[in-house]
């Protein structure tokens, strides 16, 4: 077996980790991913050769693939998602758990021998910019180069990142195979991966801090910086260390006298939180700038001086493409102009990219993502809903200046949101730091249709619900005991809502870079220039409170927006009595005291709230 590469470090831990995984996986041979521009170009090819990806139209889409994966493997696998701590309860009832001792002997089969036939590549990578003190390293192991490829936009990676771990530098094992080896001679498959889905497993092992991936190719599945490291292992590392690990955008807001507020925010899926990432600021909000720091995690330590510092552990977007048009996101559509891998995207004649929602008129005829002919009359989406665009982040053209500060950006607010049609206001902040917590604990999104029957609100605490790597209660806790640090300046914490919908079943609010005029309340008011009244859900801002300038809303319809009916608030506190009885005795006491005295507020306040004129 050939070992190119080894010479790249020193790291003792490191060489024995990757002989250990070459001899249970048994690769022909371990390539150590060097990360240079030769290297990519390379593995492209090979890509193509193998007819895993084809080269986009240059002239279209420069320096950009397609590929398509097999139609089994195209999203996260939630079901096949666990996290082996040893006792179960530290899991908590969130998450599929196995006992290490049971995983590790179903894996050892799994991964033994399993990259028979192929190359392992082994990818040094960083999560946050070289050498930043919220940075940590992880190293995957990969029988897909397609992954590889992947991980050289998503991370920094390569040999880079080797020079910073040095000879002693400790890093995260993440071994990932795509469960498909090869016999001598057996042709292979345009996207190898377990076709079982009963066979695939994405674990992570807290305590040993390490993941393992068998079976897919796709996404969070295999690029095991983004969810199974940022955030699952993460999450418990925060919590070990005392800093958050969340799966939060990042947004820079700076007004026109040049003052920038750094806010964090929280959706569950469908809330439009890769727009919100990129927001432009709409009409009548002249000299005001949105930049971008990240579109899905962050990475939050205490610095020097108690501020909380973020950095964006990813180098790149991984993005849903459907939906995605200059209409609802002209900066996602400017990032993914040149240099992107896409997947399960439709391929036009003319070499470029298409999807269900992007602007103009759809092709007359197009190759959909199973590499079918597909025209306007085809029954089939030609995309697939969860589609992918994987982009440089250095692409966005409203990227911050200070997205590579190694101390990151100070973050003075946190939004959490879902998506709720009736019940919660647009917006409105915490009385303290715990109110916050609860806010955050309780949110989620109303249950589509084909959820009814089950509870009306889907609950998805701090949109950590598939990504949390240890208790969700105790998660909460964590973040109470952040609270309680006197070392620390914390940042305000507040509710949104945008979805709120009127008698017709209209959406009240406009929405997308509308809601800009939402994030100036919350920047004046952590910068102290902005009143706001007390309402049973929060503070809330008077109509006079948001700047209108470019939008005719009547004061009437924004109060429509802003009123609480003491009904629908006191079922809400009764809704979250039994959210809470899932984590029975994890739950911290923090969190019933604020439930109940939710409904104190609501109980001793009129039928029908209103903000006052
Ligand atoms: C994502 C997700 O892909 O949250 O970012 O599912
Ligand atoms: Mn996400």
């Amino acid at each position: 077996m050939s070992n190119s590469g080894t010479d790249l470090t020193n790291n003792a831990k490191l060489l024995a980790w990757v002989k250990e995984m070459a001899a249970l996986c048994k690769p022909d041979q371990v390539h150590w991913v060097d990360g240079t521009q030769e290297e990519n170009d390379r593995l492209c090819g090979e890509l193509v050769d193998a007819g895993i990806f084809i080269k986009l139209n240059p002239e279209k889409r420069p320096n950009s693939y397609l590929a398509r994966s097999h139609p089994s493997d195209v999203a996260r696998v939630e079901d096949r998602t666990y996290i082996c701590s040893e006792n179960k309860d530290d899991a908590g009832p969130t998450n599929n758990w196995m006992a290490p001792s049971e995983m590790r002997p179903l894996l050892a089969e799994k991964f033994d021998g399993c990259m028979k036939g192929r190359t392992m590549y082994v990818i040094p990578f960083s999560m946050g910019p070289l050498g930043s003190p919220i940075a940590h390293i992880g190293v995957q192991v990969t029988d897909s180069a397609y992954v590889v490829v992947n991980q050289r936009i998503m991370t920094r990676m390569g040999k880079k990142v080797l020079d910073v771990l040095g000879d002693d530098g400790t890093f995260i094992p993440c071994v990932h195979s795509v469960g498909a080896p090869l016999e001598p001679g057996q042709e292979d498959s345009a996207w190898p991966c377990e076709g079982d889905p009963s066979n695939k497993y994405i674990v992570h092992y807290p305590e040993s801090r390490e993941i393992w991936s068998y079976g897919s190719g796709y996404g969070g599945n295999a690029l095991l910086g983004k969810k199974c490291f940022a955030l699952r292992i993460a999450s418990a590392m925060a919590r070990d260390e005392g800093w958050l690990a969340e799966h939060m955008l990042i947004l820079g807001l700076e007004s026109p006298e040049g003052e920038k507020t750094y806010v964090g925010a929280a959706f569950p899926s469908a809330c439009g939180k890769t727009n919100l990432a990129m927001l432009i600021p709409p009409e009548g909000f002249e000299g005001w700038k949105a930049w971008t720091v990240g579109d899905d995690i962050a990475w939050i330590k205490p610095g020097p001086d108690g501020t909380l510092r973020a950095i964006n552990p990813e180098y790149g977007y991984f993005g849903v493409a459907p939906g995605t048009s200059y209409d609802t996101n002209p900066t996602a559509m400017d990032s993914i102009k040149e240099g992107c891998i896409f997947t399960n995207v439709a391929l036009t004649d003319d070499g470029d990219v298409w999807w269900e929602g992007i602007d103009g008129d759809p092709p007359a005829h197009a190759i959909d993502w199973k590499g079918n002919d597909w025209t306007p009359a085809s029954e089939t989406p030609a995309s697939h809903p969860n589609a992918r665009f994987t982009a440089p982040s250095a692409n966005c053209p409203s990227i911050d200046p200070s997205w590579e500060d190694p101390a990151g950006v100070p973050i003075s607010a946190f939004i959490f949101g879902g998506r709720l049609s009736k019940t919660f206001p647009l917006v409105y902040q915490s009385l303290d730091w715990n109110h916050g917590v609860f806010m955050a604990a309780t949110m989620g999104s109303e249950a589509t249709a084909a959820a009814i029957g089950q509870a009306a609100i889907r609950r998805d605490p701090f949109a950590m619900l598939p990504f949390c790597g240890y208790n969700m209660a105790k998660y909460w806790g964590h973040w109470v005991k952040m609270g309680e640090r006197s070392d620390l300046k914390l940042p305000q914490i507040f509710r949104v809502n945008w979805f709120r919908k009127d008698a017709n079943g209209k959406f009240i609010w406009p929405g997308f870079g509308q809601n800009m005029r939402v994030l100036q309340w919350i920047v004046d008011r952590v910068n102290g220039k902005a009143d706001a009244v007390e309402s049973p859900f929060g503070m809330m801002p008077k109509y006079q409170a948001i700047n209108w300038s470019g939008l005719d809303f009547d004061k009437e319809t924004y109060d429509g927006l802003m009123t609480i009916n003491k009904d629908e608030g006191l079922a809400e506190v009764a809704e979250i009595r039994g959210h809470f009885d899932t984590f029975g005795d994890a739950l911290p006491a923090e969190m019933e005291t604020e439930r109940q005295a939710f409904g104190e507020r609501l109980a001793a306040g009129p039928d029908q709230w209103n903000l006052p004129s």
